[in-house]
């Protein structure tokens, strides 16, 4: 008897995975610190000097804590920011395309120097984390913009928020200590060892992860059930923290991702969990650090399809595939799963893309993000070849009660 294409597929695709994909460097970290250790923190913390953390640094502090960005302990020596701004690594030579740094204020600088123990407080004024400081040093804020966001553009909501921020960087290795939630999801907010075990205990070898800042719209099903049909898991995996004004926010999208899982996703396939991270729009550098995270909470095949993690003209519609062939990737690990530009295609009646159909333009229906938020302002509903209509229903509705 001859084995189905998609039998084959899948079994290609998981031959290449023996085993839980190990954490990126080899260990989860783990820099969160509970109990009596932590009563002993915070009663020093009282005694130190403090800087205080805008809530995208409390992002990264909280992502680096729980490992999600191993194998980074604390925030970025300037050998490891050199690095990746001139190599796109880390100074031990491992791709690393974002830089995890903890801008200072000209005033707190006048109170810490290397050596100190230095308590991170929120904008409430509770203590977050205490960091050991090894080093104080100069950003370069227009070879960062330039290297990482690919231009020195204010306009660009990345490069306008690093540019927001401090003019030195600290670096150091954290202890976190805040038990508040970061996430405004605490009930879906797992943690890359939680990820981890759910995926055992689901038996997933192979788990794809899909990164998004959008309600989940027809050409992102249709590219998570591509990838389904060839890996055994899927996390839907959204970014729920900092996002651009005009974006739609994440009590929203969480709705709308509750909605069509439970209507249109098989419930053993799929596990839906948030990622806390700011939203950078680096198009490219932001895919490998999204491939990354993703590695970190268990994932073998990442979903990276047109522009991802793009804003206006910058990126070319294909940047963020293209860079993962610059990197090593037998050192990035987790597979990018590339999907081309998807729209619902009249002739076929189905979704599709220029790979698997001959259709003209004028077969294909496609509709900008812009386009759709403003039909929902105006009260009108995107089109089923768009959007589920529950999914629709979803969003005409909070768009209403936002009049
Ligand atoms: S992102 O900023 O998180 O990348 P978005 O939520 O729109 O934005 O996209 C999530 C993922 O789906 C990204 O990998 C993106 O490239 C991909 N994507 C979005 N729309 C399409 C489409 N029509 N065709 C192919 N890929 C798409």
């Amino acid at each position: 008897m001859t084995e189905s294409p998609k039998g084959a597929a899948e079994r290609a695709v998981v031959a290449e995975v023996a085993g839980p994909i190990a954490p990126y460097g080899g260990t989860l970290v783990d820099r969160v610190v509970t109990g009596e250790a932590r009563t002993r923190l915070l009663a020093e913390a009282a005694s130190l000097p403090r800087i205080e953390i805008p809530s995208r640094i409390l992002a990264d502090l909280y992502l680096i804590s729980v490992g999600a960005l191993s194998p980074l302990e604390g925030f970025m020596s300037s050998a490891d920011y050199e690095a990746v701004l001139d190599r796109m690594t880390l100074e031990n030579g491992l791709p690393w395309s974002i830089p995890v740094v903890l801008p200072i204020s000209s005033e707190e600088e006048a109170s810490v120097a290397p050596g100190d123990r230095v308590a991170l407080v929120t904008a409430e004024g509770d203590v977050a984390a205490i960091v050991d400081v090894t080093e104080i040093y100069d950003r370069d804020l227009e070879r960062e913009s330039r290297q990482v966001y690919g231009t020195e553009d204010e306009a660009h909501p990345g490069v306008a928020a690093i540019r927001a921020l401090g003019s030195r960087y600290v670096a150091g290795p954290v202890s976190y200590v805040y038990e508040g939630d970061i996430s405004g999801f605490p009930a879906d907010n797992l943690t890359p060892a939680q990820t981890r075990a759910a995926f055992d205990e689901a038996g997933w070898r192979t788990v794809v992860a899909f990164q998004t800042r959008n309600p989940i719209h027809r050409a992102h099903e249709y590219l998570q059930k591509c990838a389904l049909e060839i890996v055994e898991g899927l996390l839907v995996h959204p970014l729920v923290g900092e996002t651009k004004s005009d974006d739609i926010p994440a009590d929203i999208r969480m709705e709308c991702y509750r909605t069509i899982l439970d209507l249109y996703y098989p419930g053993d396939r799929v596990l839906l969990s948030v990622l806390p991270a700011a939203m950078r729009y680096a198009g490219p550098k932001e895919a490998i650090f999204h491939a990354i995270i993703r590695r970190n909470y268990g994932c073998t095949h990442f979903i990276v399809g047109r522009d991802h993690a793009g804003v206006g003209d910058y990126y070319g519609t294909y940047d963020a595939q293209e860079i993962f062939d610059e990197v090593d990737t037998d050192l990035l690990g987790i597979v990018p799963l590339k999907f081309e530009h998807a729209f619902w295609c009249k002739r076929t009646g189905q979704m599709a893309s220029n790979k698997t159909t001959p259709s003209s333009p004028e077969e294909r229906v496609f509709l900008s993000g812009t386009k759709v938020r403003e039909m929902l302002s105006n009260g009108e509903r995107p089109p089923a070849e768009f959007t589920r209509p529950e999914v629709a229903d979803v969003l005409m509705k909070a768009y209403r009660n936002t009049e």
